[in-house]
């Protein structure tokens, strides 16, 4: 998918570049190429195949960008992109990322814990967990003609998943500010769990008592909980959860890797989930 890569024009300047101190939540495995990260997506607000995003993603205006936290918080308010932008020092975090759909990638994304923002704002007691929305418009984005999903997409983590310093409010990646088809300007990143956690282009931020009702859980419930935890135990209804196919390591052809509990994050995750039964809770 060479040729897809978006060319710079008025509505797709280059891309701007963007610091960060290393991290050591970093993982050292080599890193996904550029090219790779940044035309083999799933952003279905641009349509539903791999290459749609990068071909698509330059309608995407992400200035202004406002995002709203509301709910059971003692600071709700509307957030301008640049003043989460200067919240707190940007790091480089490499992560490995795992899709539902049996690929992962190594990559080096930009941000700062999620936690961060969510100090600020003061959560309530009540406030159990956390719900992202994603930007829904028709106009720029022309997935939204398919109902393959209910629009806005919806994410969701429990407070103390949100909380925990892995969780990375993500604005940048490879040394740049995020490329409009990986979640332009602000987004979710969650490297245990399966990537769809990971919500692109939030524009809400709410804190709530209830479980959230998720994009993919209403699409399809039996295939995706609210947990969605890379588990290899846990197959898909419909395929193996085993192993992956690291994107790069040469095709269809390559030889499979095992996939991990917890995507390998289980030294640092799996006291979250001390008790629960994560064949129930999948
Ligand atoms: N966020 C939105 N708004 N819409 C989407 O379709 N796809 C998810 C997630 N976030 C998606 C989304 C899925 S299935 C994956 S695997 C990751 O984004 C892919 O992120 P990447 O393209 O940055 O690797």
């Amino acid at each position: 998918v060479a040729g897809a890569v978006a060319q710079p024009t008025p509505a797709n300047p280059p891309p701007q570049k963007l610091a960060g101190r290393p991290s050591e939540l970093s993982t050292g495995e080599p890193r996904t190429s550029y090219e790779d990260v940044t035309t083999y997506n799933n952003f279905y607000e641009f349509g539903t195949d791999k290459d749609d995003p990068a071909r698509h993603a330059h309608r995407l205006r992400t200035r202004p960008w406002t995002v709203s936290v509301e709910g059971a918080v003692a600071r709700p308010g509307v957030y301008d992109i640049e003043k989460l932008l200067a919240l707190a020092p940007i790091e480089e975090r490499v992560y490995r990322m795992r899709c539902v759909e049996g690929w992962s990638m190594v990559i080096p994304w930009l941000g700062y814990s999620f936690a961060e923002l969510i100090r600020r704002v003061e959560p309530l007691g009540s406030a159990k967990y956390v719900e992202f929305e994603t930007l829904a418009d028709a106009d720029q984005m022309p997935g939204l003609r398919s109902p393959v999903l209910r629009w806005p997409y919806v994410e969701g983590l429990r407070l103390d998943e949100a909380m925990h310093p892995l969780t990375l409010l993500c604005v940048g990646l490879y040394g740049e500010v995020l490329p409009r088809q990986n979640g332009a300007p602000v987004r979710i990143v969650v490297p245990w769990k399966y990537g769809f956690k990971s919500g692109k282009s939030l524009v809400a931020i709410r804190f709530v008592e209830k479980e959230p009702l998720t994009a993919w859980h209403l699409a399809a419930p039996r295939e995706y909980g609210f947990y969605s935890n890379v588990n290899p135990d846990v197959p898909h209804p419909r395929w193996s959860q085993a192993t992956e196919r690291r994107i790069g390591d040469g095709g269809f052809l390559a030889r499979k890797r095992k996939t991990l509990m917890f995507n390998g994050y289980a030294d640092q995750v799996a006291s979250l989930y001390a008790g629960m039964d994560l064949r129930r809770h999948f």
